[in-house]
């Protein structure tokens, strides 16, 4: 083999060698590259779905109904929810980068917050926020990530409507008691009044009796009423609607009114077109209707006094009024006297014996058949009582 052939093999080896090594460096740096950019995608992939993560919870957060705070462990605001910046009546410019304590000016709430930063337990409290007139029961609950402790997340949960039908119900059951008490006190002096002698009165006896019994009768109606607007509230008193005519329900009630009619001489104008004019009604209840509207007509009208009952047809609903020209009921009032037991003045009412569950029972009954019940009133002028039902042509 000559030299210069080996030189030759010699060098061919050296490129080959080097051109290897050239090559394995490209091929390891290609897949460094590729490994990087495989990094790279996974990172921005794990971002994304950390940022669409964070809008999820934002976006949650902010459709609840609850309001939401939450601050980090020196108190500076991280989130505030819609719902709480509108209860608060808080502007959002307010709440970036600031302190919570220089958004609520609200003591009570601020000293929550405090405590559960300071004290890092749960605190939880009913209060009334006053500028939106509304009950929350507000919890504020510390967070804690793996190792530190991040803050306190504070939500306020809406309790007005649980607190006013708690109102409603004690005030219903301190009225009921009280509407049962008056005249159970009365029968009971009576009978004890009798039983210490006044049986031997012959004058006397009858009137005690008599006096017995109304009360007796008051307490019956009353306790009738009330399982009447119970049934109808629960919807367990299903409506029987039948095409009736109104003619026919009215000359009924004013038959069993008739002795309350002629005790006041009130003069009935009656205008009823067309006729027969036939409602789509459940005859019973409705008839309650008319009862309680008349009575009350007659009973807040001066003795010799008109009442008029119109009734007509309005596209396709028919409308029923009842109008007298009695004492009337004062604008402040109107809003209320749809209400249970409300009476506009407790004494007259109480002379004239009714409860103030007429009308609220007339309206429970109105609705339960998808009508309306409307009032319009002017004092020492009158009252006008209408009712529009659906017509049956
Ligand atoms: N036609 C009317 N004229 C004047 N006031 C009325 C009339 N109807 C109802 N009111 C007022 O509305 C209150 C509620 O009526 P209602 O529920 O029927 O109770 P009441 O048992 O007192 O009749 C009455 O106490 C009375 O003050
Ligand atoms: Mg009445």
């Amino acid at each position: 083999m000559s030299v210069s052939y080996l030189a030759g093999y010699l060098l061919c080896a050296i490129i080959f060698f080097i051109l290897g090594k050239y090559l394995h460096r490209r091929k390891v740096e290609r897949q460094a590259i590729a490994g990087s950019r495989e990094i790279h995608t996974q990172l921005e992939k794990k971002s994304l779905q950390a940022q669409e993560a964070g809008d999820r919870i934002l976006a949650t957060l902010g459709s609840m109904a609850e309001g939401v705070l939450i601050v980090d462990a020196q108190g500076k605001m991280l989130l505030l929810n819609a719902a709480l910046e509108q209860a608060l009546g808080l502007k959002k410019s307010l709440s970036q980068n600031a302190y919570f304590w220089e958004i609520f000016r609200d003591s009570e709430v601020n000293e929550m917050i405090e405590a559960c930063l300071r004290e890092r337990v749960v605190v939880r409290k009913e209060h009334s926020v006053l500028l939106s007139e509304k009950t929350f029961e507000i919890q504020v609950s510390p967070i804690v990530g793996a190792a530190n402790f991040l803050g306190a997340v504070a939500v306020f949960h809406d309790v007005t409507l649980l607190k006013e039908l708690e109102r409603v119900r004690t005030e219903f059951v301190a009225n009921v008691s009280h509407e049962l008490k008056t005249p159970l006190t009365s029968i009971l002096g009576y009978v004890e009044t009798l039983k210490e002698g006044a049986i031997d009165d012959k004058q006397n006896r009858i009137n005690f009796l008599t006096i017995i019994e109304e009360h007796a009768k008051k307490l019956s109606e009353l306790v009738e009423d009330l399982l009447l607007l119970s049934s109808i509230e629960s919807g367990a008193n299903s409506l029987r609607i039948q095409s009736v005519d109104f003619q026919g329900l009215l000359d009924r009630v004013m038959g069993y009114l008739d002795f309350k009619i002629r005790d006041k001489k009130i003069r009935f104008e009656i205008q009823i077109t067309p006729k027969p004019l036939l409602i789509k009604a459940d005859t019973a209840l409705f008839e309650r209707v008319i009862s309680n509207l008349l009575d009350n007509a007659i009973k807040y009208s001066p003795t010799g006094g008109k009442v008029t009952v119109r009734a007509s047809v309005n596209a396709d609903q028919a409308e029923i009024e009842f109008i007298d020209e009695g004492a009337g009921i004062a604008q402040v009032e109107l809003p209320r006297i749809f209400e249970r037991f409300y009476r506009v003045d407790k004494s007259r009412s109480r002379e004239s014996g009714g409860a103030g569950l007429g009308l609220s029972i007339a309206k429970h009954i109105v609705e339960s058949h998808q009508g309306k019940i409307e009032v319009e009133s002017t004092l020492q002028k009158g009252s006008k009582f209408r009712v529009r039902l659906q017509y049956n042509p």
